[in-house]
């Protein structure tokens, strides 16, 4: 890996935050499933960062939510994009939704970033490294129980077929920890676990774009994540267990 890639990545992520922020064309929306939305941000943050990108190395392929990826070679090194993760709470100028980038060469992610201009909040990871938030090295929570934790249980929009299970498996949770909590975006979910906000995420069909750069950052951070095209589930080490069983408890399904 050229050593330079994260360094101007980050330069380039931060610069295009500003997009977010601005909302400009953000009228300018289409459907491409139920319940599923791209918008003129999207389509502009995700031009703008793989032009930039491409002139750093030309040879990187481009994996991002906005493009058909048909041709990638999962092997070999890519970009991995979400321009706008949350692009529902964009739409609402709910300020929750962020870019998310990352690096993967040989089918690993080698570093993530998860930016919210909103806040301007930028968590960064490299394997290997750790994760920070803007500067400050974090970690996962040490909850040891589920009775003690918050967690964030994603409801899957674009999967609408598969709401009674979700919706279960929130209610399974949310009768054992403290309170759910639901942001909006997966790349940001991920981010709140890595730093100690939130002790577990779950969410069921998710896109590489969405938990490529979080799933980095909560590893990075001491967590646990298991992720797949079936959900991500992603906790602090002291209850990874416990919440598992309980979110996985299928027996139950409405
Ligand atoms: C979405 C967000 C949302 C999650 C959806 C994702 P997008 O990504 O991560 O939190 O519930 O499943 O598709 O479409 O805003 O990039």
């Amino acid at each position: 890996m050229k050593m330079d890639l994260f360094s101007e990545a980050i330069k380039i992520v931060l610069e295009a935050g500003r997009q977010l922020t601005e909302r400009k064309g953000i009228d300018d929306i289409s459907e491409k499933g139920p319940t599923d939305y791209v918008t003129a941000v999207d389509v502009r943050v995700q031009k703008m960062i793989f032009e930039k990108l491409s002139q750093i190395d030309p040879d990187v392929q481009f994996l991002g939510e906005e493009k058909d990826n048909e041709e990638i070679d999962l092997q070999g090194k890519i970009w991995i994009l979400d321009p706008v993760d949350g692009t529902t709470n964009l739409i609402h100028d709910f300020q929750h939704s962020v870019i998310s980038l990352a690096y993967q060469e040989a089918g690993e992610v080698q570093f993530g970033i998860v930016y919210n201009p909103f806040s301007r909040e930028f968590f960064s990871g490299k394997k290997g490294s750790g994760a920070f938030l803007n500067d400050r090295r974090i970690s996962v929570s040490n909850v040891r129980s589920l009775s003690q934790s918050l967690i964030s249980i994603g409801t899957a929009p674009g999967c609408r077929e598969d709401a009674d299970r979700a919706f279960a498996r929130m209610r399974r949770i949310y009768d054992r920890c403290q309170d759910i909590r639901r942001v909006g975006t997966a790349a940001l979910e991920l981010a709140y676990v890595a730093c100690g906000r939130l002790d577990g995420f779950y969410e069921g069909h998710l896109h590489i774009w969405d938990y490529g750069a979080g799933k980095l950052l909560v590893e990075e951070a001491g967590g646990i994540v298991l992720a797949d095209q079936e959900r991500v589930f992603a906790s602090a080490p002291g209850i990874a267990e416990e919440f598992r069983c309980i979110a996985e408890e299928e027996e139950n399904v409405l």
